[in-house]
């Protein structure tokens, strides 16, 4: 029985997210009068607040890392605290990324966008390799069924339904968005 699949899937449509944002980023740097990161840095601070953090982070701190806290557990102690600053880290990023939003600052914004990008993807990458296949090896079956029921009353409060469909429609919009702007400028 696997309890990270759903996980890794939801690093799946982060990733697309982070791959995006290196585009607006890269389009806004070519372009600085359009100022088009500026324009959509709200649904990219609203996805990362809301689908990676409260959604998902709860996901894995609220449930997941709960198994993982015992002493014997993991072989490498101090994985989850690294997880957990590296959380930390990332919301720091985003509320720089919003302050550059507020002050219509694009260089904030860019600067905080970019390290946040290269920070969650070297992130997603340790736990999909290293945190998640300890996890699928160390939780008793008995525990992994516990943990499902408490991924699923997470989800239920949080609507997933809900949450999924409005992210993967507010993704294909930022990517119609940018290959417009992308064909006007061309
Ligand atoms: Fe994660």
């Amino acid at each position: 029985m696997q309890v990270t699949d759903e996980l890794m899937n939801e690093h799946q449509l982060i990733l697309k997210y982070i791959d995006l944002m290196g585009k607006y980023i890269e389009v806004s740097k070519t372009n600085r009068g359009e100022n088009i990161l500026l324009e959509k840095a709200q649904d990219f601070i609203s996805f990362f607040q809301e689908f990676t953090d409260t959604y998902h982070h709860a996901k894995e701190e609220d449930a997941l890392f709960k198994y993982l806290q015992a002493p014997d557990v993991l072989s490498d102690c101090n994985l989850l605290s690294v997880m957990l600053s590296d959380h930390d880290k990332g919301r720091m990023h985003v509320r720089g990324m919003n302050s550059g939003l507020v002050k219509n600052n694009l260089e904030t914004l860019c600067k905080n966008a970019y390290a946040y990008s290269q920070h969650l993807k070297q992130h997603i990458f340790k736990e999909d390799n290293v945190l998640f296949p300890m996890a699928e090896n160390e939780i008793s079956d008995e525990d992994k069924i516990t943990l499902k029921n408490e991924y699923k009353q997470i989800e239920e409060k949080l609507d997933k339904r809900a949450i999924w469909n409005k992210y993967e429609e507010k993704y294909s919009e930022l990517e119609n968005c940018l290959n417009n702007k992308i064909l006007v400028t061309e």
